[in-house]
C-alpha cells in the first residue's frame, strides 16, 4: 500500500510517499518562511497563492525522489484542517482532482492526528494506548489515544500556544519569525537560571496551561531594561526557554503517571526544541515512563505524517467523499 500524503494547512507546502504507513520513499518540504518572515507572521493570502504554485513542482520532485508515477499511489491523504481556510482548500482540491483522476480512495487528514501519528514513523514506534503532547505553532495539547482515530483532549493552553508564546518572545526581542530556531540557538550560550521567569501553572491538578503571563514576564523585563543584547540575549532567551520547557514536562508528566498508560508521544513544530527533548527524556526516564520523540524533521510540518494518519485511517475503513471541503477548526476530540 503506496500512501501520497499532503500538507499546506499553512506554511509549509509538503508532500510525502509512504509505503504500508511506515516506509518513507520521499518527503520533500518546502517552506514558504522567507515569503511572510518580513510581515512577522503568516499571510493567509500570501500562503495560498504560494501553495498553488508549489504543490504540483514540490509533488512531482516527490514523486521523482521516490521513483514512481502517481500510478503507483493506491490512496491519497491530505490534511484537510484545522488551519488556514485558503491553504486547506489547494492541497485539498488537488487531492480530490487526483482521487477523481486516478480512481484512488481519498482520505481527509486532521493536521493534529498527523503530528501524533508522526511517532509512527520512529524505528521503534508507539502501539495505542498511549499519550500524546501536540506542542506546535497553534496547539498546545495533550491527547489519551485509546486506539487509532479515538482520541480524548485531557488539557490544553488557556491562552498562547507554546509555539505562539515562541514567536510572539522573538519579536519582542527583535528576532526573526519564527521565533523557535533563533532563540533555541541563542539559549545554547546563555544561562538558564539568569532569570526566574512564572511557569504558570493554573490548577496544579489540571492538565492546562497557560503562557501569556510568561511572554508579559519577558515583555517588561524587555521594557524595564532595554533590549537585551549578547550575553544578556542569549541569558533571556535560555530564561524563557527553561520556563517552557519546564512547564510542559511537568504538567505532561503529573497527567501520565497518574495512568497505568506508561507511553508518551510528544510531537508539533516545539517539540524540536532542544531543551524540551532534553528536558522531558529526562522526567520521562525519572517517572518510569517510555517517550516517543520523533526526529526535528519529523516534528515540524510534513507530508510523511500524513500519509501515516491517512493509511491508518484507511485500514479502519475510513475514506472521504469527493465533497470534502476544509474545516479550519476542526477538532481532534
Ligand atoms: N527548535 C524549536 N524550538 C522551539 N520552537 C520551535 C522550534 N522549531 C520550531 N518551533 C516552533 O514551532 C512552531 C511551528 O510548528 P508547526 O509547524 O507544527 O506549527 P503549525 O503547523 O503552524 O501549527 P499547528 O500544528 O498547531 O497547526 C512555530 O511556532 C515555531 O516557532
Ligand atoms: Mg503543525
Amino acid at each position: 500500500m503506496l500512501t501520497l500524503g499532503i500538507e499546506t494547512s499553512c506554511d509549509e507546502t509538503a508532500v510525502a510517499l509512504v509505503r504500508e504507513g511506515r516506509e518513507v520513499l520521499a518527503d520533500v518540504v518546502s517552506t514558504q518562511i522567507d515569503i511572510h518572515r518580513r510581515w512577522g507572521g503568516v499571510v493567509p493570502e500570501l500562503a495560498s497563492r504560494n501553495h498553488v504554485m508549489q504543490l504540483f513542482p514540490v509533488m512531482q520532485e516527490a514523486l521523482s525522489r521516490a521513483q514512481v508515477t502517481l500510478d503507483a499511489v493506491d490512496e491519497i491523504a491530505v490534511t484537510s484542517g484545522p488551519g488556514l481556510q485558503g491553504a486547506l482548500l489547494v492541497g485539498v482540491q488537488a487531492a480530490k482532482s487526483m482521487a477523481l483522476a486516478k480512481g484512488r480512495p481519498l482520505i481527509g487528514v486532521n493536521h493534529l492526528e498527523g503530528h501524533l501519528l508522526a511517532a509512527r514513523l520512529m524505528a521503534e514506534r508507539p502501539e495505542p494506548p498511549f499519550f500524546g503532547l501536540v506542542v506546535s505553532g497553534g496547539h498546545t495539547t495533550l491527547y489519551e489515544v485509546a486506539a487509532f482515530g479515538q482520541y480524548r483532549r485531557l488539557g490544553t493552553t488557556r491562552d498562547d500556544a507554546a509555539g505562539e508564546a515562541y514567536d510572539k518572545v522573538a519579536r519582542v526581542l527583535g528576532l526573526p519569525y519564527p521565533g523557535g530556531v533563533p532563540i533555541d540557538q541563542l539559549a545554547q550560550n546563555g544561562d538558564p537560571k539568569a532569570h526566574r521567569f512564572p511557569r504558570a501553572m493554573p490548577a496544579p491538578d489540571e492538565v492546562d496551561w497557560s503562557f501569556s503571563g510568561l511572554k508579559t514576564a519577558v515583555l517588561h523585563h524587555v521594557q524595564k531594561h532595554g533590549a537585551p543584547q549578547g550575553q544578556a540575549l542569549a541569558d533571556v532567551c535560555a530564561s524563557f526557554q527553561e520556563a517552557v520547557a519546564d512547564s510542559l514536562t511537568q504538567k505532561m508528566i503529573n497527567a501520565v503517571k497518574r495512568s497505568s498508560t506508561k507511553q508518551v508521544v510528544m510531537c508539533g513544530g516545539v517539540a524540536a526544541n532542544s531543551r524540551l527533548r532534553q528536558l522531558a527524556q529526562e522526567r520521562c526516564a525519572e517517572n518510569g515512563l517510555r517517550l516517543f520523540l520523533p526526529s526535528v524533521k519529523l516534528c515540524t510540518d510534513n507530508g510523511a505524517m500524513i500519509a501515516v494518519a491517512g493509511y491508518e485511517a484507511f485500514r479502519r475503513g475510513v475514506t472521504s467523499p469527493l465533497s470534502l471541503d476544509a474545516d479550519p477548526s476542526w477538532r481532534l476530540a
